[in-house]
């Protein structure tokens, strides 16, 4: 008999969103008549329709990839140049990033991306990783079997906890023991919470300091509104030695179904082997590439393309548009409610303290059943989530007024 993967059973229960998912249909099957008017605001899964210029071009790659004389197989494993170079231009060469084409590496999307990076980074790394956030960071460590005990309240020994709470107004402060290897995820999910440029750059001095990697999650980029808040970690000076960032077009161009994202990898940013010698990342995520994957389909790659051309961006620019618009209702709902809500201005997330001392799954439990609201609870992004939940944005502008509607009954 097989032996198998044993870090597997060390994981808390399941992943949150599937377990949200399994309660709500247990709920509908019991309830069916309020399972028609279940509302979901707990994965953060968009609801518009793609860009128009992202479709087109989407349509255009696959008639060529029905012709002879424009037919292509295999991709270049890293991406297609045309894709890397728009990547490196409009995102940051035009924002005077100093970043190649061949810095970026074409993904299938953020959350994978998170798996895969471990696959090149050592299994001694001392991990440090934000409370509340994505659950992922955590998960594929404890796969990769980089933590050993699950201690009695969840937690994982060999992972050093950043708490981000309202006192800090959810942005971790830098440790003050020594670790190799830093989650920073801005603008925040779940708590919608960015970080300012003084607070990246002390995340840079540390890691700098401590010869550590940042990885640095900005798949919500697009999301900040606010004049003068860091969009990439590599606006930061010497980022570029210290720090990997992971981008989406998911949230952006709506492509959570179509699949597609990129890392940045500088050729600057070095790691040390066992005996202590320094050497360069980038071959190896190359290699890694090379070795298991072949990028995403063609089709996929000219639409996202499609999304930095003047058409593509003002559709984008709309899309988030649309959801910081219901953002914006929902947060004011929630206020309104008498609750504390954070987040909603960067990000599309809102993130609220529950009423009354519920804990996040009663708060889950409550809104299902009084309000037929599907919430994301906190505690499911780690500990320091307890006692908060947190309500998406994506949705249409009817569901997001409906749910604020369905609010006010918790006055
Ligand atoms: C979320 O709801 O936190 C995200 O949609 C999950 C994801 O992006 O994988």
């Amino acid at each position: 008999m097989a032996y198998l993967n044993e870090n597997y059973l060390k994981l808390q229960a399941g992943y949150l969103f599937p377990e949200i998912a399994r309660r709500v249909h247990e709920f509908c099957e019991a309830n069916p008549q309020a399972a028609k008017r279940v509302i979901r605001c707990g994965i953060g899964d968009v609801t518009e329709p793609l860009p128009r210029a992202a479709i087109d071009a989407m349509k255009r790659a696959v008639d060529e990839l029905g012709k002879r004389e424009t037919f292509r197989g295999y991709g270049p494993e890293q991406g297609y140049e045309f894709l890397r170079s728009t990547i490196a231009q409009h995102d940051y060469r035009d924002r005077n990033i100093d970043i190649a084409d061949d810095e970026i590496f074409i993904s299938d999307g953020s959350k994978c991306d998170c798996g895969y990076i471990l696959d090149i980074l050592g299994d001694q790394n001392k991990v440090a990783i934000p409370d509340p956030v994505y659950p992922v960071y955590v998960d594929t460590n404890v796969m990769a079997g980089h933590t050993s005990r699950v201690k009695s309240d969840g937690s994982y020994e060999n992972i050093l906890y950043l708490p981000c709470t309202a006192d800090n107004g959810f942005v971790p402060e830098r440790p003050r023991e020594h670790v190799d290897l830093i989650y920073l995820c801005f603008p925040n999910n779940p708590t919608g919470a960015v970080a300012s440029r003084e607070q990246l750059s002390s995340w840079v001095e540390y890691a700098r300091e401590h010869e550590a990697l940042l990885l640095f999650d900005a798949a919500y980029e697009a999301y900040i509104s606010q004049p003068g808040v860091p969009h990439s970690i590599f606006e930061i000076p010497g980022a570029r030695e210290c720090a990997v960032e992971l981008r989406s077009f998911s949230k952006s161009g709506g492509f959570t179904g179509v699949r597609c994202g990129f890392t940045v990898m500088p050729k600057t940013l070095l790691a040390k082997t066992e005996s202590g010698k320094k050497m360069p990342l980038h071959p190896l995520w190359h290699r890694r590439w090379s070795t298991k994957a072949n990028s995403v389909s063609y089709p996929v790659q000219r639409g996202a393309e499609a999304l930095y051309t003047p058409a593509g961006g003002e559709q984008v620019r709309a899309l988030i548009d649309h959801y910081m618009g219901n953002a914006r209702i929902l947060r004011a709902a929630a206020a309104e409610a008498g609750m504390t809500a954070f987040g909603g201005i960067n990000a599309p997330y809102i993130w609220v303290k529950t009423p009354d001392g519920l804990t996040s799954w009663q708060m889950f439990d409550r809104m299902l059943r009084d309000l037929n609201v599907v919430i994301t609870p906190g505690s499911g992004f780690g500990a320091q989530g307890e006692g908060y939940f947190r309500i998406s944005a994506f949705n249409s502008r009817d569901n997001a007024e409906e749910v604020a509607r369905r609010l006010e009954r918790l006055c």
